[in-house]
């Protein structure tokens, strides 16, 4: 089985661009072109929040517009960028989305490995996000249903420091909580991120944490405390997950933009 993870497009209303800058619905488009274009094709897309900037229907219209290329099954959970009613509006058509829940909690369970979908957004705060009770509750209660399942968690926050302060002051806020729940559950492979906007890879409990780079732009690394926050242009990508009968998966990172050819180690010549 082979996940991708597509993380942090924020697209803008049509005709819109990112600061003045950057056209982030082409950018989502370029991951879908590269996405469709893969050999072996992917599984399923991951799409681990802010979908949108601003989480307004325009906007979700326009997500739903490149989306509309992508010929591989996709399952999103919000971030601090999208607007939950919003969202599930326009994703209406999701078949794996509970109308008995306002969250984005879902299993999908049709797959050999089993993904948990988890909503961590805070409509309250201006970025940072959380887990409350319920969603606690019921990540426990869905977890404890299939424990022989090897099981990847997709969520927007990381609940976990990376070391970039202005980001890690808009983690998700009760990271103890569901580190605790995790430990509990050995069949939890990887717990999967966006929010960062880039690579970055810790271990929670005996889970292998990661989150992804941005398929739009990035957050430059800085670990001094007092690091501005901003944003810049290191490549787009978007992470492929490889899973195969009695081994470990494997997480592949995967630029969306092309580099001209591979060359052949026999012929230094190019490869078609
Ligand atoms: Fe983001
Ligand atoms: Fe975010």
């Amino acid at each position: 089985m082979l996940i991708a993870q597509i993380t942090d497009a924020h697209v803008g209303a049509p005709g819109s661009l990112f600061y003045d800058r950057f056209d982030t619905a082409m950018a989502l488009a370029n991951a879908v072109a590269a996405l469709n274009a893969l050999t072996p094709r992917p599984d399923v897309v991951l799409f681990t929040g802010d979908l949108t900037d601003t989480g307004t229907p325009q906007e979700y219209a326009q997500v739903r517009r490149v989306l509309a290329s992508l010929s591989i099954p996709l399952y999103a959970v919000p971030g601090n960028h999208d607007h939950r009613e919003t969202m599930r509006a326009a994703f209406s058509d999701h078949e794996y989305l509970d109308p008995k829940t306002p969250f984005f909690n879902y299993a999908i369970e049709h797959h050999p490995v089993r993904l948990i979908g988890l909503d961590t957004v805070d409509p309250d705060q201006f970025g940072a996000g959380t887990l409350c009770g319920s969603r606690l509750e019921w990540l426990e209660r869905t977890l404890a249903a299939r424990s022989d399942q090897p099981t990847i968690i997709f969520m927007h926050h990381p609940t976990f420091d990376t070391g970039i302060e202005h980001m890690d002051r808009i983690k998700c806020a009760n990271g103890d909580a569901f580190e605790k729940i995790v430990s509990r559950h050995n069949q939890i492979e990887r717990v999967l991120c966006g929010h960062v906007h880039r690579p970055v890879l810790t271990k929670l409990a005996h889970a292998i944490a990661m989150i992804a780079p941005s398929i739009a732009h990035q957050v430059p690394l800085d670990l001094n405390p007092d690091g501005p926050s901003s944003f810049n242009f290191e490549p787009p990508a978007f992470l492929l997950h490889r899973w195969q009968a009695n081994q470990a998966i494997v997480s592949h990172t995967h630029y969306v933009e092309e580099f001209g050819p591979a060359f052949s180690f026999a012929s230094g010549q190019p490869v078609n």
